[in-house]
């Protein structure tokens, strides 16, 4: 249990930070490296109206129920806001239940439809409507609606004369800190960075959607759902500013050729292609699907309007790295309009299919794949030529006529 109130100046004690520290973390949601744990925050104000802000995990549930047991009696909770439903900020909600019987969770509608599966019991309820404010007596929390930013049922919430805003997710960091009000934005641009590119990527356009918002609004504090709480707030929202940029997009029609190659003939396919598809017109990036390639693969997929995935097959599937590069779809704001695989084979030659097949799992528009077996010779040029001329085309249809004003 923190006392924050002094972020707004307060002369009483009035805002406490009543989440959960989990230092010793360090894989998040599965995938996230978090060689730094993180926090699960929970904000309690007390007013008129006393609103517990989140919850925490399942399994932290005690511990933050500890915490607003330091400061209030649970059942004198009027309001349990939940900016987003997702079961690291919601799991708790049940066991809080239990012990503020008072309570009414107030929730955007899609997030009421979401509780409802997590915590399955009844309970009152209210929307958070965009403009909808609490009044506490010594401020005022009112609701700036967020969906998407990351999840559909996403809303933040304001103190009117305090100037903070509870950001849900956003402008949030999996960092546990030595000290949750005085850690300074260089301390954790790098953590901000991956969990932004790592959650909030995919949603660049809602990000920028709600800091238009938030373009009007005096915010003296920042107080996320993860990591340190912001007083550098123009620093911190320039951040999010600079990485929710949208991708400037050139004239030509760009398209990212990622390939993986076992002995070379894959990279010999893509290099054709390559040399076809600029001789039409096109950007063509290339580049080996490799670890220390994939910050720029990923930003090479928001840029591109094409994309060629290059694949060998072994023992009947596709290595690896070929899927890697399916599996950064959901990572990424998506400009992709086409996409199609090539690659040389051996026996069988399975992978160009198996990969085409998760593109299309993934509802990217794809034409057919080639393969072509073993090293490709004078015969296959004219075939690997035909491929990209037909995937150039194609793509062309489906780009503005802006990005395709070079073409033959
Ligand atoms: Fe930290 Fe979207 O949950």
């Amino acid at each position: 249990m923190l006392d924050i109130s002094n972020l707004s100046k307060l002369d009483k004690a009035r805002i406490f930070e009543v989440g959960v520290r989990n230092p010793n973390l360090r894989t998040f949601d599965i995938s996230l490296t978090t060689d730094r744990g993180t926090t699960y925050n929970s904000y309690l104000l007390l007013g008129n109206k006393n609103v517990l802000i989140d919850g925490v995990r399942a399994d932290f549930a005690e511990e933050q129920i500890s915490n607003i047991k330091k400061v209030i009696d649970p059942r004198k909770i009027d309001y349990i806001l939940l900016n987003h439903t997702e079961p690291d900020h919601a799991g708790s909600i049940a066991s809080i239940l239990d012990i503020a019987p008072n309570a009414k969770i107030l929730s955007s509608r899609c997030a009421n439809i979401f509780i409802k599966e997590i915590i399955h019991r009844e309970f009152k309820w209210e929307e958070a409507t965009e403009g909808f404010s609490i009044d506490l007596g010594w401020d005022s929390l009112s609701m700036i609606s967020a969906p998407l930013l990351h999840w559909p049922d996403t809303i933040m919430s304001y103190l009117k004369k305090s100037k903070i805003l509870f950001s849900c997710d956003a402008f949030g960091a999996h960092y546990c800190p030595d000290d949750m009000l005085n850690t300074s934005p260089s301390q954790i641009r790098s953590y901000m960075l991956y969990y932004a590119d790592n959650i909030i990527r995919p949603f660049k356009s809602k990000v920028r959607s709600a800091l238009g918002k938030l373009d009007n609004m005096e915010i003296s504090g920042i107080a996320p759902s993860h990591g340190p709480i912001h007083s550098n707030t123009k620093e911190i929202i320039d951040l999010y500013t600079e990485w929710s940029k949208k991708p400037s997009v050139g004239d030509s029609v760009r398209i990212l050729i990622a390939y993986c190659s076992t002995y070379g003939y894959t990279e010999k396919m893509a290099e054709m292609i390559k040399t076809k598809l600029t001789s039409l017109g096109a950007t063509v990036v290339i580049k080996e699907i490799i670890e220390e390639n994939i910050h720029d693969i990923r930003t090479e997929l928001e840029l591109s309007q094409g994309l060629l995935i290059g694949t060998p097959t072994i023992a009947g599937d596709a290595p690896d790295p070929a899927w890697r590069i399916c599996s950064l779809f959901h990572t990424v704001e998506k400009g992709i309009k086409l996409a199609s695989v090539f690659g040389s084979f051996g026996w069988s030659g399975e992978a160009c299919e198996l990969i085409k097949h998760r593109l299309e799992g993934l509802k990217v528009p794809t034409i057919q794949h080639l393969k072509v077996r073993f090293l490709p010779n004078q015969d296959s040029t004219e075939k690997i030529e035909a491929f990209a001329e037909g995937f150039y085309n194609t793509l062309a249809d489906k780009t503005p006529k802006t990005a395709t004003q070079h073409s033959a």
